[in-house]
């Protein structure tokens, strides 16, 4: 596959643009690609190769690229008024439909980005129960803000023993007490849970966790897991929050709290809530989420509920609210087959390999252990192995996350998957 253009560009832009990327984290090998288009599962990048695409720009394109629902609501919407800082009817219906499709949204907030959700979700917390501290997990992701960045997946020798985990900082320039009010458990550990909050739980204000651990190789959470750490938190006074920014409007219309039953107090939504604009959501228990009403709790955003990205986010709930969540079905359904074709075309070839996560968000690991309970055992992938098959993938056409994840949308078809498993085969056959 000639990248020729992607280099060029990539050099020019290291000149103006820091790093020729707008995020670090997609400064990927072989080269970070430049993308011209993208339509439906597939994207085409300045050298004009087309890829089936699994990254779906690391989550929102839910309905595929240019979904004509999508293209039709933001141009209506171009030709009127793209701000107004102030209210307009989008917001309450997207509200609505949240709150409609959400178990937990007694009431909604919107704000631009999931790390800034989880931000007014960790305040909101912390003020409704008079408490500092936040009880989250090694390997789990909240976003990149000082408060929120800790032991995101601390190497081996810097996260401490797995009864006692230390709490990393995961970034240079971080300020140092963030850690300070941050108590880290190995996830999927009920007992783990239950001894933060024997030791620390009158300052416990809130447990939050990815409900399926999507960023660190989408594991799933055990039988009953879920449910019994939002009982331990309810057991000590504190609140239990989601990030969904992944799960939601993915795993399920409702998310992960709808396909496990268990509502949490609070949860973020991002990523796919507007199918690919930028928007993210705070919704929960009415009494914590009213806090901002009196201004006893404060919370602000100049772009919150832009109409434009309402406008998108509207025509996308509506999408993913038809036939029952047809949508979200059939991303599902499309997810498993690839999920269980990859695993038996490793297992075919007798290369160790275990495929995580559900059918929507899925891993692949290539690792001899049997079993992926938490983030620690990721550390035995082989990195090299995985690198080498999404490179060798990218050459067959096939475009999936660096670390091995691929996101299914309602636009893949049965004939793109097949396309892809045959590519997975041929890439397996030259590791
Ligand atoms: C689970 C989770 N929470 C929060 C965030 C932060 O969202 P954003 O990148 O929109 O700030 C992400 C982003 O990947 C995420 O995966």
């Amino acid at each position: 596959m000639d990248w020729t253009q992607s280099r060029q560009m990539l050099e020019r832009a290291r000149l103006s643009l820091t790093g020729g990327v707008s995020s670090p984290f997609r400064a990927k090998a072989p080269v970070p690609l430049y993308f011209r288009d993208g339509r439906g599962c597939r994207l085409t990048d300045v050298d004009d190769n087309t890829y089936i695409d699994y990254t779906l720009a690391w989550g929102p394109v839910i309905l595929g690229h240019r979904h004509p629902r999508m293209v039709e609501a933001v141009a209506a919407q171009a030709s009127a008024a793209h701000i107004y800082g102030a209210q307009h009817a989008a917001e309450i219906e997207v509200a609505e439909r949240v709150q409609a499709m959400v178990p937990c949204a007694e009431r909604v907030l919107f704000t631009g980005a999931g790390s800034e959700a989880v931000q007014i979700a960790w305040r909101l917390a912390r003020a409704f129960t008079g408490r500092n501290r936040i009880l989250k997990f090694e390997g789990h992701y909240h976003g990149w803000m000082d408060s929120a960045l800790i032991s995101y997946k601390p190497a081996a020798a810097a996260a401490g023993s797995e009864q006692t985990p230390n709490v990393v900082l995961s970034s240079a320039g971080q300020v140092p007490n963030s850690a300070e009010n941050v108590h880290i458990a190995i996830w999927n550990r009920v007992e783990a849970v239950e001894q933060v909050f024997a030791a620390h739980g009158a300052g416990i204000a809130a447990v939050m966790m990815e409900p399926v651990l999507c960023n660190s190789g989408c594991i799933l959470p055990g039988d009953g897991y879920l449910a019994a750490v939002a009982d331990i938190a309810h057991r000590h006074g504190a609140l239990i929050i989601f990030d969904e920014v992944i799960t939601g409007f993915r795993m399920a219309p409702g998310g992960a709290q709808q396909f496990y039953g268990v509502t949490p107090d609070l949860a973020t939504f991002g990523k796919a809530i507007a199918a690919g604009l930028p928007l993210s959501a705070i919704a929960g228990r009415r009494d914590i989420m009213e806090q901002t009403v009196t201004g006893v709790v404060s919370f602000g955003g100049t772009f919150n509920g832009n109409p434009l990205t309402l406008a998108g986010a509207r025509a996308a709930l509506e999408e993913l609210s038809r036939d029952d969540g047809a949508a979200l079905k059939h991303a599902n359904a499309m997810g498993a087959t690839l999920r269980d074709g990859l695993r038996e075309a490793a297992r075919r070839r007798g290369i160790p390999c275990l495929v995580t996560g559900f059918g929507a968000a899925f891993a692949i690991h290539f690792t001899g252990r049997t079993e992926l309970v938490h983030y620690r055992h990721t550390l035995d992938d082989d990195a090299a192995k995985l690198r080498r098959f999404l490179t060798l993938l990218l050459e067959e056409g096939v475009n999936a996350l660096p670390d091995g994840r691929f996101y299914t949308s309602a636009v893949h078809q049965p004939s793109d998957i097949e396309q892809t498993l045959a590519a997975a085969g041929r890439a397996m056959d030259r590791l």
